[in-house]
């Protein structure tokens, strides 16, 4: 992982820009620099107001002077840019590594474009190295946790410190290692069935296009 590249690719991203769009803010160390190019382009005039998928990316935000809007105040996003964890060739995703998942699916999911930014080692051929976070409720974390397994996983309840990491909607995540997902689309759906998960990383058919860093210094853009 480079950070030139993933500033890079989110540079490139957010040159996509246009005034009075809303734009949905990502989390993660991509995402990062894409927020702070952001906030560069609105000091230039820039007028956009943005949505931020979690409490650190608002924190940002607010301090870098990005006019934000709420959640609640709006009924689209025009254009949602953040980053993922691991990106397959069919524009598949996993995400949740910074915990952020179930706001950044709200946010994809209600946008009009999803682009995502990363540095080629995100790049893969089959998703599921990466131990896929799934959002649970900390109710019956143990039987939860069973059924995940059922769907050939090896589930661990991720920690901060020597407690659960709570995410900001006051949940657990549950990393999954696969090891190798065949059927994306399928796993996600069965993840959601089971009562006790909230949400899971897995973002398919909602990318719009991936913006990838390469160590060449382009950024390749793929669609
Ligand atoms: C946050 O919850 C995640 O979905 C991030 O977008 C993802 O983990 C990528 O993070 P980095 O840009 O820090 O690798």
């Amino acid at each position: 992982m480079n950070e030139n590249l993933k500033k890079l690719a989110a540079e490139k991203a957010v040159e996509t820009l246009e005034s009075g769009m809303i734009v949905g803010l990502g989390t993660g160390s991509t995402a990062y620099w894409a927020i702070k190019r952001i906030a560069e382009r609105v000091w230039e005039g820039l007028d956009i107001k943005g949505v931020p998928s979690s409490e650190r990316s608002e924190q940002f935000a607010a301090e870098w002077e990005i006019p934000l809007i709420g959640i609640e105040e709006i009924d689209r996003i025009d254009v949602t840019i953040d980053g993922a964890d691991e990106i397959d060739p069919f524009l598949r995703l996993i995400k949740g590594g910074g915990g952020a998942l179930l706001r950044e699916k709200v946010l994809a999911a209600n946008s009009d474009k999803l682009l995502i930014i990363a540095d080629e080692s995100k790049r893969v051929e089959t998703l599921g190295r990466f131990p896929l976070p799934v959002e649970i409720v900390p109710f019956a974390v143990r039987l939860t946790l069973n059924r995940l397994r059922e769907l050939g996983c090896t589930p661990t309840v991720r920690l901060d410190g020597d407690r659960p990491y709570w995410t900001d909607n006051g949940n657990f995540i549950a990393d999954c290692q696969f090891g190798s997902i065949a059927d994306p689309e399928w796993l996600a759906v069965q993840l959601n069935q089971i009562p006790g998960v909230v949400e899971n990383g897995l973002f398919v058919r909602m990318a719009s296009a991936a913006y990838i860093g390469r160590s060449d210094g382009t950024v390749e853009i793929i669609k």
